[in-house]
């Protein structure tokens, strides 16, 4: 049945001059059909660079979002239109302006899991590739961060500016407690221990490196080590044993239930009838692209 339906997502493919974009914490099924696997950096700026027609996004709907406003000619499809990042939903435009009204001089940036309407009100976007380089980057000596209260409290260790941060958290992340990475570290001492800087801080205290989804990939790949402990989301563990399949990886993270709400019928079917499809009001999507242009110029720090 699966075999059925692969080959009828790639002769669809051909067919509508479609692409598939897959996060890393897609099941594997659909990862096997997609042209492009990554991060949330590499996802959008891949966006760009494709001259398809229709990009089937299969990851969570910020994602889908970003690429109908870097691509707005094409048509954005996404499989699961449940498929929503719970963090996403924790900041809005009202405290987003309650934010900025108690502190006038701050930049704000916002993390690419938000609504398009926040990212519309923010100078400037990041990923978990680039926190710390954006903020960085900024002339304002206070930044507010929005929503991550994890990501924001990383990057306060790393810069000299005051970091304002915002109450969201990623309910995946924020359950990777010190204790379950002790518990690996004295199980595999070898190990080196990767983690996601949504982890909580005392966490990542715990971390040899604190890299994105996409950065774990690239690090693995270069590093002569053979076991490493990995911080993030279990369909992380997947595409590093697929990609280096002589190493060894212990995960400590859970399952985001929104990532895996996407499975091979729900790509079948939303390629067939070509439905699903991401819309973004015109004025606000103008102001988003400029927050998520800016950062895709800054490019990645991992
Ligand atoms: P990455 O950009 O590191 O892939 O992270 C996206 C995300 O949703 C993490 O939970
Ligand atoms: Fe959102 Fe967390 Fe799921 Fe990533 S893992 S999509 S941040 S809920």
């Amino acid at each position: 049945m699966n075999t059925d339906l692969k080959s009828k997502i790639l002769a669809l493919k051909k067919e509508k001059n479609a692409v598939i974009f897959a996060h890393n914490y897609q099941r594997a099924e659909v990862q096997e059909v997609a042209d492009f696997v990554g991060d949330s950096f590499n996802l959008a700026q891949r966006g760009i660079e494709t001259d398809a027609d229709i990009i089937v996004f299969c990851g969570v709907s910020f994602m889908a979002e970003t690429a109908k406003i870097l691509t707005p000619k094409k048509k954005v499809l996404l499989p699961s239109l449940g498929a929503v990042c719970p963090m996403a939903a924790m900041i809005d435009v009202t405290r987003v302006l309650e934010l900025k009204k108690a502190h006038p001089n701050a930049a704000v940036v916002c993390y690419v899991n938000t609504t398009a309407d926040v990212k519309a009100l923010c100078d400037i976007c990041c990923t978990s590739a680039n926190a710390v380089k954006i903020v960085n980057s900024l002339p304002q000596d206070e930044v507010i961060m929005v929503p991550d209260k994890n990501l924001a409290d990383y990057v306060q260790i790393h810069t000299k500016k005051r970091i304002i941060p915002a109450e969201g958290f990623c309910y995946v992340h924020s359950k990777i407690f010190p204790l379950a990475v002790e518990s690996a570290k004295s199980a595999h001492p070898q190990a080196e221990v990767l983690l996601h800087p949504e982890c909580p801080p005392e966490t990542l205290k715990l971390a040899d490196k604190v890299l994105s989804t996409a950065g774990m990939l690239n690090h693995v790949l270069k590093s002569d080590r053979r076991e490493f402990i990995i911080g993030t989301e279990e369909g992380m563990l997947e595409v590093l044993t697929s990609h280096a399949p002589d190493k060894v990886f212990y995960g400590v993270g859970g399952q985001c239930i929104q990532q895996k709400k996407v499975n091979l019928e729900r790509v079948y079917e939303c390629l067939r009838d070509e439905k699903n499809e991401i819309t973004v009001d015109p004025q606000v999507a103008a102001g988003a692209l400029k927050a998520i242009t800016k950062m895709l110029k800054a490019g990645r720090n991992d």
